[in-house]
């Protein structure tokens, strides 16, 4: 169990977990993929399904055609590795719900072990089609997303419009007992 200080470590490592689209070229060691896989495993899921598989992805010039589906994902090219989530196709709704909770705690493992990750959206139906051919993925399956993970070498978004970064204030998100009345 954690001690009220080392928490509030962890923590303050959760709150600083964001997106890295570059990465330095060192591989990802083969104990820390198995250790971010069974981080993965462990994910809840809707009524426990555990409606993935992942598909871990090391081959350069795969991640190169993935990173071509749309120009906002060219970044995923100088990847190390990517982990690809495929979900069963069976319940839109709560599969979405699932990849977005496994994909974070992907995110928060890859930071707390010293690495970092991004998450990459394929695109529209034709290119999530794309993404399965490439990835020799059965069309039945849903597959929307990579993360992927590496040695960051910053944080900082390459791409000519980059995401606005930074958060909004607590002030403006959060409600007392009611919606819009003021929290503190
Ligand atoms: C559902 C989802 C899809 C995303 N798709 C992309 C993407 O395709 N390309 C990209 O560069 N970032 C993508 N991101 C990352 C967001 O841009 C990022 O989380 C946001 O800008 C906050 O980044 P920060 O934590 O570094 O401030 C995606 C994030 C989410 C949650």
């Amino acid at each position: 169990m954690a001690t009220r200080s080392n928490a509030h470590q962890v923590l303050e490592q959760i709150r600083k977990v964001r997106q890295i689209r570059q990465y330095r070229p060192d591989p990802v060691p083969a104990d820390v993929v198995t250790e971010l896989l069974e981080v993965a495993r462990w994910t809840g899921s809707s009524r426990n399904i555990q409606p993935w598989h992942f598909i871990v992805v090391d081959d350069r010039e795969i991640l190169r055609q993935i990173s071509r589906l749309r120009a906002p994902i060219n970044w995923v090219a100088e990847a190390s590795l990517g982990i690809a989530i495929v979900l069963d196709g069976a319940s839109e709704i709560s599969e979405a719900y699932d990849e977005g909770r496994v994909s974070e705690r992907l995110l928060i493992a890859a930071k707390l072990l010293g690495l970092g990750g991004g998450v990459a959206w394929y695109g529209d139906a034709s290119q999530q089609a794309e993404a399965k051919r490439i990835l020799g993925i059965p069309p039945e399956r849903t597959a929307r997303s990579i993360v992927t993970i590496g040695y960051p070498r910053t944080a900082r978004d390459p791409r000519p419009s980059p995401a606005r970064g930074g958060r909004k204030p607590l002030a403006e998100l959060v409600s007392l007992n009611r919606y819009g009345e003021r929290w503190r």
